[in-house]
This record gives structure tokens, sequence and C-alpha cells, in this order.
């Protein structure tokens, strides 16, 4: 049986570590895990005047691509602290119409990355509070907090380590038993 996970990435950056860790997640996932990416660059700010009938087309694209999803993996780095803006965002935009959450009961794992050493372990948890809100089971164990990334992976984007790639191999492989045992 095949399982469809939409993969958000948080950072906009063409070069971002945290794409290359979330796409070699998805080559790492077994056969039956697709995972892909959708994109959250070119969602206008979330602004309920433009909650009308026709609402911005790259808000239906994405409520479409995430709600034919059957889960969401979340790679994020962190900003000042926090999850970036762009992150937010696209959780505003994709919680509304009220009611019409793209979101709810969609089982998640997140996944936090940085150049630095404390590996964006604000971002991690401040990502967790919104997903309470939003009603997505979100795995709790294992953790992921890739810190160090810049020695992580080469000048492709590829994983470098055995070690960095069998953590990842375990943690994707985790998320997917928690999609089979949370999901709607
Ligand atoms: C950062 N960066 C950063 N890193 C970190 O570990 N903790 C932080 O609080 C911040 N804050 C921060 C704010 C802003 C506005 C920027 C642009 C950057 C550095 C960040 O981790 C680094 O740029 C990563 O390379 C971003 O991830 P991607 O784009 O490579 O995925």
């Amino acid at each position: 049986m095949t399982v469809r996970v939409a993969l958000i990435v948080g950072s906009l950056r063409k070069g971002s570590y945290s794409r290359s860790i979330g796409m070699e997640m998805k080559a790492l996932a077994e056969p039956g895990v697709e995972i892909e990416p959708v994109e959250i660059g070119d969602l206008p700010l979330y602004d309920p005047d433009l909650e009308t009938d026709s609402p911005p087309p790259a808000w239906e694209r994405f409520r479409e691509e995430v709600a034919t999803t059957e889960a969401v993996l979340f790679v994020t780095p962190e900003y000042n602290r926090s999850i970036p803006g762009a992150l937010k965002n696209a959780l505003d935009v994709g919680s509304r119409p009220y009611g019409h959450s793209i979101w709810q009961g969609k089982p998640a794992a997140i996944v936090s990355v940085s150049p630095g050493a404390v590996a964006a372990f604000g971002a991690n948890h401040h990502l967790r509070q919104p997903l309470v809100f939003l009603n997505m089971p979100t795995m709790q164990q294992p953790e992921a907090y890739i810190g160090n990334v810049a020695d992580l992976l080469d000048q492709n984007g590829k994983l470098k380590k055995d070690d960095t790639k069998a953590f990842l191999k375990s943690f994707t492989d985790a998320f997917a038993a928690w999609i089979d045992k949370t999901k709607a």
C-alpha cells in the first residue's frame, strides 16, 4: 500500500540545507512511502480579506496539494530561535477557511536543521505548538535535530556520512509506522 507524504521545507533559498535533508529522506524512504515536496514560497501572506470565492491561486494550489496527501513531513531551519515566517504563513493559509483546515488529523513529523550546534531546537519546538492546535498527531520519538549540517552534506546536497544516513532512514521508517498507527 502506498502512503503519500507532503514534504514542507521551511527555507525558500535554492541551496537550502533543509531541502537537501528532506530530499535525502525522500530517497531513503521505503517503497510505498512517497515523499513529495509541496512548495510554500509563492503563497501570499495570509489575509482574511482575500478569503473570497476566488482566493489567490497559490493558496488553492497549496491547499489542494496538501489535501491529497495523508501526512506531512516538516523539515525546517530556525530563524531567530523560531520557525521562518514563510512556514508559519503556510500553516495559516492551510488552516483556513474555518472548518476546512487541510491539516486536520494529519500525522506529522519534524526535522530541524542548522549549520550551528544547537540544531534548531527552538524551531523544532515552536513548530510543535501550532501543530497541537491544528490537531496534527506529531511524532514525539524519535526526535530529529540535525546540527552542523554543512559538514554532513557534499556539494551536491547528498549525505556524506553513513551514520547520518542510518539515523534519517530510521527516523523515516518510524514516521511511516507512526502514520500507519495514527492516520484517520
Ligand atoms: C538564521 N540562522 C539561524 N540559525 C540557527 O541555528 N538559529 C537561529 O536562530 C538562526 N536565525 C537566523 C535568522 C535568519 C533571518 C536567517 C536568514 C538565518 C542561520 C540558518 O540556520 C542558516 O541560514 C541555514 O542555512 C538556513 O537553513 P537553510 O536555508 O540552509 O535550509
